[in-house]
């Protein structure tokens, strides 16, 4: 059994029988099996050279794709099951994205070259027979792309959202906006992406290095990008959460239109894209105009992200500096305006404006957890990733909860010690350190638990100056995390790591290699995967839990 994420129940033939599919094996789908038929057909399809043509009237089909709604109990829409034997391959789903799962775990049977692109020359087909029953242990399986500081074309986030899917993962949540680039076409404020996306020059490491990167840097996805994704995702049952970031890591905004920040305490007209690091000073003011700007850059935002794609909309609301809001009479005027709470309430009076505009259009605000310093309405969420606290704080006050804490699950933070890790930033953590992880801490009541609605990875692209740094840092960590939000624990807090490096060394890295992904070997970086000279940021010591 090599199956990643492991499945809850998988019963296989004792005595190792397995189903050997002909040259031309054929498929029969059930009412709403179409767009996973199509999806076999196409992949599948690509890596056997079947055409997997439709069953005849009474013939028996090789693979057969059901939805049958009843009898799941309290399992949702992803809980399936299939049974391989000497018929064939049935794959039952609650619905289609439970469906679409079984096909993930058909392909994962079928082996490794189940995921190239075209079939070796006499390869021949065969499933063990076994029986599984599976679902998920958490509804939000996510990993967060940042596409603003390194920019991923449009066929790079295609390529991710089938890395999601092949580890039934099934969020991508897309940090189109910071300091260093804004990547998403609005028709309506279109120097967002002519002047906002290009950034001169980057820091070449992370910010204690002194080197840089002359080529300039940049990029945008077009609204019919976006659509495209969003479709894209949408057929692997991935859904997509934009996040624009605000009223922080704004830089990129303000240098394409220089009224939106404080244009009474820093010449903001002379202000370009930033180039370097870390949290830049420069954050929206706090005017009427500039929350026209924002449900202006919204609305054309709910139009490219349908509520049936994502319900939430991520306004970020992490780091914002307060040091130009204390220097500006006119954000001094506007705290005695607003009777807010000096800085600190101009920030929530940000956030709040915008979780109710959200809420009266249908849709729910996601944060980070620095949002909650303000108070929340009441259909928000929090995605907590400075450690679980902040989680632990909105789900006990009733919010929903996306756990990311940068202590377990960020994965742009290096992976062993040692001065052979790329760029290395951050605390150690392993691949054992990432299966160990659990989005619900023993210190949470039961009640504050059933309100973590899962757990996402982020990837934030500093160090990462292309895809292959994005896969070296994701994989095979995203691999890990895929089984700690899919897979429900044996016993609670156990986890049996030794199994999983098994199923990774015996199969997964096979299929990964099929994939292309540049994960990172277990044997340590290869040569051109180092990046010697160039200095990160490393952070010694264990950082508290919690
Ligand atoms: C964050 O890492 N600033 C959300």
């Amino acid at each position: 059994m090599d199956l990643i994420p492991v499945p809850q129940v998988a019963v296989f033939d004792e005595g190792g029988r397995r189903y050997a599919f002909g040259p031309e094996p054929v498929l029969d789908a059930g009412p709403g099996a179409e767009g996973v038929a199509r999806w076999l057909r196409r992949e599948l399809g690509a890596a056997t050279g079947w055409g997997l043509p439709a069953a005849g009237a009474g013939a028996a089909a090789d693979v057969r794709l059901r939805l049958d709604p009843d009898g799941w109990g309290d399992l949702g829409p992803e809980a399936y099951r299939i049974e391989i034997g000497a018929d064939g391959a049935e794959l039952t789903g609650r619905a289609a994205p439970g469906l679409f799962r079984a096909a993930q775990t058909l392909r994962q049977l079928l082996g490794p070259d189940a995921y190239r692109k075209a079939p070796l020359p006499g390869r021949e087909w065969s499933l063990p027979h076994v029986g599984i029953a599976d679902s998920p242990r958490f509804g939000w399986r996510g990993l967060m792309l940042d596409v603003a500081r390194h920019f991923m074309p449009k066929e790079g986030v295609l390529r991710y959202i089938d890395l999601i899917a092949a580890h039934k993962l099934n969020v991508l949540h897309l940090h189109l906006t910071d300091d260093q680039g804004w990547r998403i076409e609005i028709k309506r404020h279109p120097r967002l992406t002519e002047v906002g996306a290009w950034r001169t020059r980057s820091r070449w490491g992370h910010r204690a290095s002194p080197l840089w990167n002359e080529t300039p840097h940049g990029g945008f996805y077009t609204q019919d990008d976006i659509r495209e994704i969003v479709a894209y995702a949408a057929e692997r049952h991935v859904r997509v959460v934009p996040e624009i970031d605000l009223p922080g890591h704004s830089q990129a905004a303000i240098a394409a239109y220089p009224e939106l920040g404080n244009t009474d305490v820093v010449d903001t007209s002379t202000l370009g894209v930033w180039d370097d690091w870390g949290i830049a000073e420069n954050v929206l003011a706090p005017t009427e105009a500039v929350l026209r700007f924002y449900e202006g850059v919204f609305e054309e935002l709910l139009e490219l992200f349908p509520a049936e794609v994502s319900p939430f909309v991520h306004v970020g609301g992490d780091e914002c500096p307060k040091a130009q809001w204390k220097a500006s009479a006119a954000a001094q005027e506007r705290i005695r305006e607003l009777g807010v709470d000096g800085e600190d309430g101009l920030q929530s009076w940000f956030i709040r404006h915008f979780d109710g505009w959200l809420a009266e259009r249908g849709r729910r605000l996601i944060g980070w957890d620095e949002i909650l310093e303000g108070g929340l309405a009441d259909g928000a969420a929090v995605s907590s990733w400075r450690g679980y606290a902040g989680g632990i704080a909105a789900a006990e006050a009733g919010h929903d909860v996306v756990m990311c804490p940068e202590q377990q699950v960020y994965l742009d933070h290096r992976q062993a010690a040692g001065g052979d890790e790329p760029m290395p930033i951050g605390y150690v953590r392993s691949l054992e350190d990432v299966y160990r992880f659990d989005p619900v801490p023993p210190k949470m009541s039961e009640a504050a638990a059933a309100r973590v609605l899962g757990a996402q990875a982020n990837v934030w692209t500093e160090v990462m100056e292309n895809q292959s740094r994005v896969d070296y840092q994701a994989f095979p960590r995203l691999a890990a995390f895929a089984e700690a939000v899919w897979s429900r624990l044996p016993e609670p807090g156990e986890r049996d790591y030794a199994d999983f490096e098994r199923r990774m060394a015996t199969a997964h890295y096979a299929r990964l290699d099929a994939l292309g992904v540049d994960y990172r070997p277990p044997g340590g970086p290869l040569p051109w995967q180092r990046r010697p000279g160039v200095l990160g940021r490393p952070i010694e010591g264990e950082p508290p839990i919690a």
